[in-house]
């Protein structure tokens, strides 16, 4: 090979050379002309005994092959005596590789000081040592490429191995050094981290990864770092299987979180957390300078008291509210009309929905909800906006709300003007209200959206906490719901809905969902507020999308496709308070919603809402099962509370839908049994009213109940086996 790196006339140490890795360093360098001193102090892995077998065979190995080696079995804590072989022999020093290695591994708490000794003996001494005793002949010769082996175990860290990921981690920090001060004497120090199936990981790694994980695979990186043509100093570089790689340090934007004159406190760290470790702007720090500059240009800051804490905050409300966006067009027609009506629920199987999917028909018109779909491009936006400067990560969508001025037409080129009206502070987040107009193309206005935005970690910017113009979710009055309509949303809802523009990967790739801490994708909030705009209007505006004039809510907890949503309606004057409920879990995912109707309708019309999928249901006073949870009371105590330790929700189902919850606290005090949700259950046990009469009179097995799908168990659902002799004793009753 004509451009093959050679080491004609270099003499290299590989220290550790009799197996493993150096051994298949010591050949490389050997085949590619180098002088090769192999040392190995021919010790057990773990550190124990001394042979010179093992360097003897490397050094008969590379002779073999017409290359020129000598043995040293010195150990590496006699670095001194191994630099001497190399000067003896070959009268120079130009390579040396760190990378005699044992392994001494042991959970924290049994770690001996013995085996925290002799793994830093070894590794992190014996690297300083034969460092030591090479760095004056290549500071003279100027001239000299030294390696240090470090370690994923150092790097990450690994149970087991805090002594061994102590010492492989010093390297690094011996490493960072020596390229500093060796530069100018053309020395270059770098680190590997290396993977490879040796003597060291044969018990680690499994047999066919081990087989593939060869040392020669490591060679290639240490023959580059080493060669003269390679001016790299002072990198760490991960290797292993074929695959090499570089790393480095990254810093987080960081706050600055003290004024001038006034104390820094722990609670304004806490209050500003998230952005002290948020990744999503950073810089990547390489030398001490760029570390300790940045702080100092901060501190400059703090004591000309040019240090307003507000003003180096990622949300400056006062320029987000300047803004002026860019007018958005969006050109639909019926096929966007009806995608959008499917996206939200609506089924041919529904007589009365036939307006909204049917182009033909002659009363086809457009959903009211329909009006978020032109307007959400802004919400996605707004972290582009100067003065809020937000990881996309961290938004989440609070609350909606819509207001419709004209019929919207069934196709069309809408424009929609965007404004930030307000930021608000809470606390623990700041809360965008992002206003939407909408016209029509002879400009007139159509509709309007609020979005509420809230941006998790970004509140304590010293902005207001609230503000007129926002439209507030409401709560419902304190009487059972004067209606409820019930309907199955399609496994498939949110691969649908999202089709009407909001592509987010979270509500369709599982992967995704599972990055943002959800078991699988989620429902769209915008299409469960579909769904229950859509029931308010089938139960109290006959079904005619120009009786409603405005639809709000807050979005409380995610739903899955394929749950059941249940939409409770209170009905006060033309305004219809709702909330609506998980059916599957009693957990309401839409709070303080309201439906306000164009004046002078309201009226409710059962009859005309005829569905066929969607349910209308009377609301239950009285259940079976009361009787039983009221009695249970009587039968708690301390001693329970002991045994058990731990809380429990039930949600008792008729016909289908949660009508009632209880809170059993097995944990506090001598125990209780409340009506209405558990806080923080540890199992949360879902049943029919009928079936959990039978279930404790033995008529019905709770292991077959859980099985078929009858009894559903959350949580940690072991604990629901603590509860089965308590709850026979009192039906026994
Ligand atoms: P290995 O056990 O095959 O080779 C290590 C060699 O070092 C042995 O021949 C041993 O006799 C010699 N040695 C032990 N103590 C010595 C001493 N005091 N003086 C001189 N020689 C001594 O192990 P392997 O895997 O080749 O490891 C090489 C280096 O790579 C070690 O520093 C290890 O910590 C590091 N490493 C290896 C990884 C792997 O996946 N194999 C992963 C991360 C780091």
């Amino acid at each position: 090979m004509s451009n093959e790196l050679r080491f004609d006339g270099k003499v290299v140490i590989v220290t550790g050379a009799g197996g493993g890795l150096g051994r298949a360093y010591a050949l490389a360098f050997a085949s590619r002309g180098a002088s090769v001193v192999v040392n190995d102090l021919g010790s057990s892995r773990a550190g124990e005994g001394a042979t010179s077998t093992l360097a003897d065979k490397v050094v008969e190995e590379i002779r073999s092959k017409g290359g020129k080696a000598v043995a040293n079995y010195n150990s590496v804590e006699d670095g001194e005596e191994v630099v001497q072989t190399a000067l003896d022999h070959f009268s120079r020093i130009d390579i040396l590789i760190n990378n005699a290695g044992i392994l001494r591994d042991k959970s924290f708490s049994r770690m001996t000081v013995a085996e925290w000794d002799i793994i830093h003996r070894v590794h992190l001494r014996g690297s300083f040592l034969c460092t030591k005793a090479v760095w004056e002949h290549m500071r003279k010769q100027k001239y000299g490429r030294i390696i240090m082996t470090s370690s994923a175990a150092g790097i990450y860290g690994n149970f087991g191995q805090a002594n061994y990921s102590a010492a492989k981690l010093g390297l690094v920090g011996l490493m960072n050094t020596l390229a500093i001060e060796g530069e100018k004497y053309n020395i270059n120090v770098n680190t590997i981290s290396p993977v490879a199936g040796t003597r060291l990981t044969e018990d680690i790694l499994p047999p066919e990864v081990f087989e593939s994980l060869k040392p020669e695979f490591v060679v290639p990186i240490v023959v580059w770092l080493c060669h003269d043509e390679c001016h790299e100093n002072g990198g760490v570089y991960e290797a292993g299987g074929g695959f090499v790689t570089k790393i480095r340090w990254q810093r987080t934007d960081g706050a600055v979180l003290r004024e001038k004159n006034k104390p820094m406190t722990a609670e304004n760290i806490r209050d500003n957390w998230d952005r002290v470790v948020d990744f999503s702007r950073n810089h990547i720090i390489s030398t001490i300078r760029e570390s300790t500059l940045a702080a100092a240009e901060q501190v400059m800051r703090i004591e000309s008291g040019d240090n307003d804490l507000h003003s180096n905050h990622p949300i400056q409300p006062s320029i987000a509210i300047k803004h002026k966006s860019e007018p958005s067009v969006h050109v639909y027609n019926s096929n966007d009309v009806i995608k959008y009506a499917l996206g939200i629920g609506a089924s041919t199987t529904q007589e009365d929905h036939l307006k909204f999917l049917f182009e033909m028909n002659d009363d086809f018109c457009v959903l009211p909800t329909f009006a978020v779909v032109p307007a959400f491009t802004s919400m996605v936006g707004i972290t582009n906006v100067p003065g809020l400067s937000i990881n996309p990560a961290k938004i989440l969508h609070g609350e909606q709300y819509i207001e419709i001025f004209k019929p919207i037409p069934t196709s069309g080129k809408l424009t929609s003007q965007t404004k930030i009206s307000a930021v608000l502070d809470k606390g623990s987040g700041a809360a965008v209200i992002t206003d939407v107009d909408t016209f029509d193309e002879s400009g007139e206005r159509l509709f309007f959206n609020q979005f509420v935005t809230f941006a998790v970690g970004y509140g304590n910017f010293g902005g207001q906490r609230s503000s007129s113009g926002v439209k507030e979710p409401v709560k419902p009055p304190k009487r059972s719901p004067d209606a409820s309509i019930s309907e199955k949303t399609s496994k498939d809802q949110a691969a649908l809905y999202r089709l009407s523009g909001d592509s987010n990967p979270l509500h369709i790739e599982p992967s995704f969902a599972a990055m943002g801490g959800f078991k699988q994708p989620i429902l769209h909030g915008l299409c469960s507020y579909g769904y229950a705009a859509r029931h308010v209007m089938m139960k109290y505006g006959d079904n005619d999308p120009n009786k409603i004039k405005a639809v709000k809510t807050r979005f409380a907890k995610p739903v899955l496709p394929g749950q059941t949503l249940r939409t409770d309606m209170w009905k006060e004057g033309s305004r219809i308070y709702f909330q609506t409920v998980v059916v599957e879990t009693g957990v309401a995912c839409l709070t303080g919603g309201y439906v306000d109707l164009v004046d002078g309708t309201g009226s409710s019309s059962s009859s005309s809402s005829s569905v066929n999928q969607a349910q209308e249901q009377p609301v239950e006073d009285k259940l079976e099962s009361d009787a039983l949870f009221e009695g249970v009371q009587n039968l708690i105590n301390a001693d329970m509370v002991k045994k058990v330790n731990a809380i429990y929700q039930w949600n008792i189902t008729k016909n289908g839908k949660v009508t009632r919850q209880w809170a059993l606290d097995l944990k506090n005090g001598s125990g209780s049994m409340t009506s209405g949700p558990a806080s923080k259950p540890g199992c949360t046990l879902t049943i029919s009213d009928d079936d959990v009469m039978l279930m404790f009179s033995g008529k019905l097995n709770p292991q077959q109940a859980f099985f078929s799908g009858r009894f559903k168990a959350a949580g940690n659902i072991m604990l629901a086996q603590k509860l089965e002799t308590l709850f026979k004793a009192q039906a026994k009753l």
